[in-house]
């Protein structure tokens, strides 16, 4: 399986790469610099002991992989998209990681999208024949960057296309110690952007860093 990550430099992008390539995934990190994608490429291959990752521009990424993550600062998700718009193809699935969140004075903030969420805004902007799957927003990216923790938690996936959904949480399944939820349709996507910003509360009220995620009873 070919995982590729649209703006994969950044922390979470590193976690994302880190635990496909584990996984047994080809994982490509596109970048707007390739030389910023080799870079994190290498480090990636360095702490994985295995030249595993391989480092492109985001339209060379997005010519090889059919499931893509979005993994760019969520302000910046419908640029990203927009400079990237001619290189996506029907039939691709864009899982979005985007989280609504600002940090004022150490404090965050939710910030309410017009579309219900950042998955449904994402989804509005992208080409015909592109499924949007929200997934991973409520897993702490370090805790995903560090291949020495066990993530032992649920990733919740959802979209409105039933396969696409099936494709990511499969995907997501081969991650060691991660269980994939099944969270219905891409609106849910308000409820788990919203889940992160408790997950911060109670990393702060509680002065942990990994708050994270597991549901009882299913
Ligand atoms: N922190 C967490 O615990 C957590 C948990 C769940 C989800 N998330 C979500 O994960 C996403 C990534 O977080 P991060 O901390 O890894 O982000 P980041 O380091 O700030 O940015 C990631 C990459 O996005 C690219 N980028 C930045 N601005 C861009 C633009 N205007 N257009 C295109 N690409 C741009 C950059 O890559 P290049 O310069 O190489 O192109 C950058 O290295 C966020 O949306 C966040 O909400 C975070």
């Amino acid at each position: 399986m070919d995982i590729g990550l649209l703006g994969g430099t950044g922390i979470e992008g590193k976690g994302l790469a880190l635990r496909f390539a584990a996984a047994g995934a080809a994982v490509f990190v596109g970048s707007r610099s390739e030389e910023r994608a080799a870079g994190a490429a290498s480090q990636y291959n360095e702490i994985l002991g295995k030249p595993l990752v391989t480092g492109c521009s985001n339209p060379d990424m997005l010519a090889r992989c059919n499931l893509v993550f979005l993994t760019v600062p969520f302000e910046h998700a419908l640029s990203a998209i927009h400079g990237a718009v001619g290189s996506f193809r029907a039939g691709q699935i864009l899982v979005d990681v985007t989280v609504p969140i600002a940090f004022h004075r150490g404090r965050p903030e939710f910030i309410q999208p017009d579309a219900g969420s950042n998955a449904e805004l994402i989804a509005q902007q992208l080409p015909a024949g592109i499924d949007t799957v929200a997934a991973f927003k409520t897993i702490p990216a370090h805790v995903l960057a560090d291949p020495q923790t066990e993530l032992r938690c649920d990733v919740f996936v959802c979209g409105d296309s039933q396969s696409a959904r099936e494709k990511v949480m499969s995907a997501a399944g081969m991650i060691h110690s991660l269980r994939p939820v099944d969270a219905g349709e891409l609106q849910m996507a308000r409820v788990l952007e919203r889940m992160t910003l408790l997950a911060i509360h109670l990393n702060r009220r509680y002065k942990q860093k990994g708050a994270r995620f597991i549901v009882q009873g299913i």
